[in-house]
């Protein structure tokens, strides 16, 4: 399992969100340009189709490619609460051949993106991780030097961190109270709530960005 928020922020913010996130966490951060596609199951493999997402970081230097599937998001009562989805997840390292090894099982590609930001991963109560990215288009099919933006000048921050039945509640709180630090800069929602821009996010990035190299955050 996992726990999950969303959230997006311009991408002229972006650079204040880096210090911030930089200052909380005392790491460096990881480059990322994720090339990913998002494949269906055919009806060939049943009424209910399901949905795989295939990843790549191209900025690794020896680049693997891993399947991930999100489960629903875990519903009732108690969940309708809180405002971290808790879901499953499952996510494994492939071959270079597992493209082809999933159209042959009948998925066929539903889209294909190239994701260009950082993540940082540090301990935080809880395993947490931050990705911060712009999501491009490609201009022919697995054109990855060919790409255009999909979102304009906005780029989209998820936060995770993993979770299980024992542990979740614990993981949901540590991701709210990590979540209210970046409260400024922009707001922190289930995965597929959109909240939208922070209005003042950009009185608080020229704070922060004028304050660098000054006092520790
Ligand atoms: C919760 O459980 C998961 C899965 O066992 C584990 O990876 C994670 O580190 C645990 N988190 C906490 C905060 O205990």
């Amino acid at each position: 399992m996992e726990c999950a928020v969303e959230g997006i922020i311009e991408t002229q913010n972006v650079e204040a969100l880096e210090i911030l996130l930089q200052g909380l966490c005392g790491v460096p951060k990881q480059r990322l340009r994720v090339h990913e596609l998002c494949l269906k199951s055919g009806p060939n493999l049943g009424p209910v189709s399901s949905e795989v997402r295939l990843l790549c970081n191209l900025e690794e230097p020896r680049p693997t490619w891993s399947v991930r599937h999100v489960g629903g998001a875990m519903r009732g009562a108690g969940a309708e609460q809180i405002s971290v989805a808790v879901r499953n997840t499952v996510e494994s390292k492939a071959s270079k051949n597992v493209l082809r090894f999933f159209y042959a099982l009948g998925y066929k590609l539903e889209y294909e993106i190239l994701r260009m930001g950082f993540a940082f991963h540090f301990q935080r109560g809880a395993q947490i991780k931050v990705t911060v990215t712009s999501t491009n288009k490609m201009a022919k099919l697995h054109a990855v030097d060919e790409i255009m933006p999909l979102t304009p000048g906005i780029h989209l921050v998820e936060v995770t961190a993993p979770a299980s039945a024992d542990n979740y509640s614990e993981v949901v709180s540590a991701i709210s109270s990590f979540s209210e630090y970046l409260a400024p800069l922009l707001h922190l929602s289930k995965p597929g709530v959109s909240a939208g821009v922070v209005p003042t996010a950009a009185a608080a990035a020229s704070s922060l960005t004028s304050d660098r190299g000054g006092k520790p955050l």
